[in-house]
């Protein structure tokens, strides 16, 4: 009976392994789930070259809206430092991202990032700060996520020129000179040396004289383009008859400027115009302090750039499912002209 009794007992012991074996499969039918949902949902770093920039955290708010649910972003601020930025990209590839999404702090610092890229064998899309054509083309698995910059410069210089002829008292000395000043973004960065020229060409092509009082950078800064703007009304004063600024966020300190010098107040008016359309620029629009912006659409340029950096992070073709198109390995998304005619389209693209 003791025999039987042991018996017994092995062969309940050998059955509950048997039956622990197979409940031990359910967790390995898990594990296959987890790396299942790790495929699903790659991991994608990503540095902003400043969070202190206000387009760029649209731009920011956009690429972390796109992700839900499809990628897990490790964002990162690189603090207006390529150093930074370049630690940044070491510290994600440690942590085994699958693509890299780069806001270069310096547009000429592609190279290296590439370098890095290719040495851990990951794809990367650059994005707002655009390479050289020649650094992309310097690895099959780099590609841009912008705009076309001059496109801009042109449809902001158009703009000036169709209000400039429709409000002739805007110039002020009745000299048919338009009188400007202009707030440049960063040296070197495309979208700044590309708006800047493009925006006065095209008033000169629309057949209107121009004179440059002031063409300084503000580093797309409000605070720097308050300065600017508070020293070149104590030099210039009435004579400035144009405020061209190569994007809202210089626009809105220029306009602190113009009102602390009691501009908007009476009869004392100041044409200014930004680019971007951010929010604090459209409600400008709508008081009637800023006549013009150029929309550059934050949305869809993070939308673009997830979608990109999520195909080739899983190593699919970069626009497959995607509505973009690529020429010379870069999508670029369209600029709109902003004024108060439009404006209901520009604040549906920043909601
Ligand atoms: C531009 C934008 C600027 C600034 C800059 C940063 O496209 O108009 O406001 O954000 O990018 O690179």
């Amino acid at each position: 009976m003791k025999k039987f009794l042991v018996l017994l007992l092995a062969l309940v012991m050998v059955l509950s392994a048997v039956g622990c074996s197979s409940s031990s499969d359910a967790p390995a039918a898990d594990t296959e789930k987890t790396v299942e949902k790790t495929e699903e949902m790659p991991k994608i770093g990503v540095t902003i070259y400043k969070y202190d920039d206000n387009f760029m955290s649209f731009v920011r708010r956009a690429i972390t809206n796109s992700a839900e649910g499809k990628a897990e972003v490790l964002m990162n601020d690189s603090q207006n430092t390529q150093a930074v930025q370049n630690d940044q990209v070491d510290m994600m590839i440690a942590k085994g991202v699958k693509s890299l999404a780069i806001n270069l702090v310096d547009p000429q610092a592609a190279s290296s990032i590439i370098a890095k890229a290719k040495e851990a064998d990951l794809p990367v899309v650059f994005f707002n700060k655009e390479p050289t054509l020649e650094d992309l083309n310097s690895y099959d698995r780099a590609w841009y996520v912008g705009t076309a910059s001059k496109e801009a410069g042109i449809i902001q210089g158009e703009m000036i020129a169709e209000m400039w002829k429709a409000n002739p008292e805007w110039d002020t000395n009745g000299d048919g000179v338009l009188s400007y000043v202009l707030l440049k973004g960063e040296p070197g960065h495309p979208d700044a040396e590309a708006r800047t020229k493009f925006a006065v060409s095209s008033i000169v092509d629309a057949g209107i004289k121009v004179e440059e009082l002031e063409l300084q950078t503000g580093m797309w800064d409000s605070v720097k383009a308050k300065e600017l703007m508070d020293a070149w009304l104590a030099k210039h004063g009435d004579n400035i008859e144009f405020v061209i600024a190569n994007n809202d966020g210089m626009a809105l300190g220029a306009l602190q400027s113009l009102k602390a010098n009691g501009y908007f107040a009476g009869d004392k008016f100041m044409p200014l115009v930004g680019v971007d359309a951010i929010p604090d620029v459209l409600e400008q629009i709508k008081e009637g302090t800023i006549v013009g912006t150029v929309l550059n659409d934050a949305a869809n340029q993070g939308k673009a750039t997830l979608e990109l950096a999520n195909n080739v992070a899983r190593g699919n073709d970069p626009l497959e499912g995607t509505e973009w198109k690529l020429v010379d390995k870069a999508v670029r998304v369209p600029y709109v002209g902003v004024t108060i005619d439009n404006i209901e389209f520009a604040e549906k693209a920043y909601q």
